[in-house]
């Protein structure tokens, strides 16, 4: 037949590698083939193929199916690959399943079937990860830590608090996906090849057989648009920036041994036998560099491409899939990894008040007895430089103040701002580390993951 011909002239000679996406397209093998039966579905609805037709194109698509990818003919894609698959089994009339469409749409459209069953997966794992995370919160309300910045001890905390800062951000890494999910579940099919078509379809029927929420109008814009894709990638490249800031904490944390990794989320030396390494938060660390890699070769690939169709976008959709898989794995990795380490209680309290970090809560303390702010910061910096003790608090008082530290604030009120534990208790605003505080936080915890 015609198409035949045509095929044979446009097979690609030397470039047929090059052009094809038939290997990298196994991942939307299933997705085409429900979009296949959805649109063979509503043409014959329409009257636009026959009964009969359709039902040996089906059979087809289900035989097609049961062979797997691996055993389809050659082909451009995916979609050549399994018309021309469906053409040997029914005879010229199943070339009827391409009416009313062109692999422009039917491509976009099964990206976007896949894409939606990869980032629910994704957005399970963040409900997961939260739970988790949780849960260590409520474990360790009252577990004291050092708190840091710049690396260098700033505040007591606690295992509950830190735990809860990530439980926090990852809520907003839900909210990004469960958008970006909703810009996704729309139907681009029956757009054509971008210019529509002159045939009576039902575009709202394929969408919804496809379980699509609506169907996206302009014809244009369904066939060439790859946004969808871009706002995935990068809700997915911020969520791998968070889990990249938590497995490094936890790395910093074992390295100080604060936390034990189980022996499941570590590895060994093959040298130095004595060895028991965070290698999968770091690599947990390292697919934070992958997604912001996945952004950028999706980006420059969209940039600047016309409208509407351009074979460049075959090479946008892996930057999609590689990305979600990595993120994905990531987010169940860290889960698995903070779902079963062991907290170290005796170290964290050993080193909450280290390095004088209830220096704060002192400066706090003389402050709220009449000392004006930023002297009594002056005078903790300067007990700080002479060791930061009640001694050194009161020499430097003397220095500093018109009357004796005694004036301000008696001894046994100075020693319990100078200790960890009531330094954290103290701090009870809205979504402090005080242990009433992150109950309140863990409350809210289980409310939206509830609604989530
Ligand atoms: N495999 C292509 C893709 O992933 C779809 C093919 C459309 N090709 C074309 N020349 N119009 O984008």
């Amino acid at each position: 037949s015609e198409s035949v011909v045509r095929r044979d002239r446009f097979s690609g000679g030397p470039a047929r590698g090059f052009l094809s996406s038939l290997a990298a397209d196994e991942r939307i093998f299933e997705a085409d083939l429900a979009v296949d039966r959805a649109h063979v579905v509503m043409l014959a609805e329409c009257d636009v193929i026959d009964d009969e037709t359709a039902g040996d194109i089906l059979s087809a698509l289900d035989a097609i199916e049961v062979e797997g990818h691996a055993n389809l003919p050659d082909g451009e894609d995916v979609h050549e690959a399994i018309e021309t698959a469906v053409i040997e089994a029914v005879g010229p009339d199943g070339g009827r399943m391409h009416t009313a469409r062109s692999r422009n749409d039917e491509v976009a459209t099964c990206i976007r079937y896949r894409l939606r069953e990869d980032v629910l997966a994704t957005l399970e794992a963040t409900l997961t990860l939260r739970e988790t995370l949780a849960d260590v919160a409520a474990e360790h309300s009252e577990t004291t830590m050092p708190g840091y910045t710049h690396l260098q001890p700033a505040q007591p905390v606690t295992v509950g608090h830190w735990a809860l800062s990530y439980e926090q951000a990852v809520r907003r890494d839900t909210e990004r996906l469960l958008e970006a999910y909703d810009r996704i579940n729309v139907s681009p099919l029956g757009a054509a090849a971008f210019g529509g078509t002159t045939f009576d379809i039902n575009r709202e029927r394929t969408a919804a057989l496809l379980g699509f929420d609506d169907v996206l109008e302009n014809s244009m814009d369904a066939a060439s648009s790859r946004d969808f894709l871009l706002e995935t990638v990068q809700a997915l490249s911020t969520l791998a920036t968070t889990l990249s800031g938590l497995a490094e904490d936890v790395i910093i944390f074992a390295n100080r041994g604060f936390v034990d990794l189980s022996d499941d989320y570590s590895s060994t030396s093959s040298i130095m036998p004595q060895k028991k390494n965070p290698d999968t938060l770091e690599l947990v660390r390292a697919v934070a560099g992958d997604a912001a890699g996945g952004v950028q070769g999706l980006t420059t690939t969209l940039k600047g491409l016309p409208r509407a169709y351009n074979r460049d976008l075959q090479r946008a959709t892996p930057h999609a899939w590689s990305t979600v898989d990595a993120v994905l794995e990531a987010t169940n990795v860290v889960s698995g990894a903070v779902g079963t380490a062991d907290w170290n209680e005796a170290a964290l309290a050993a080193e909450a008040g280290a390095g004088f970090s209830t220096a704060t809560g002192v400066a706090d303390l003389l402050a709220a007895n009449g000392v004006p702010f930023r002297t009594a910061h002056e005078l903790v910096a300067l007990a700080a430089e002479r060791g930061g003790d009640a001694a050194a608090i009161e020499a430097a008082a003397d220095e500093v103040l018109a009357e004796p530290l005694e004036a301000y604030v008696d001894g046994e009120t100075l020693e319990a701002a100078l200790d960890p534990d009531h330094s954290v208790a103290s701090r009870d605003s809205v979504g402090g580390p005080a242990p009433e505080a992150v109950r309140a936080q863990l409350e809210s915890a289980a409310d939206v993951l509830e609604a989530d």
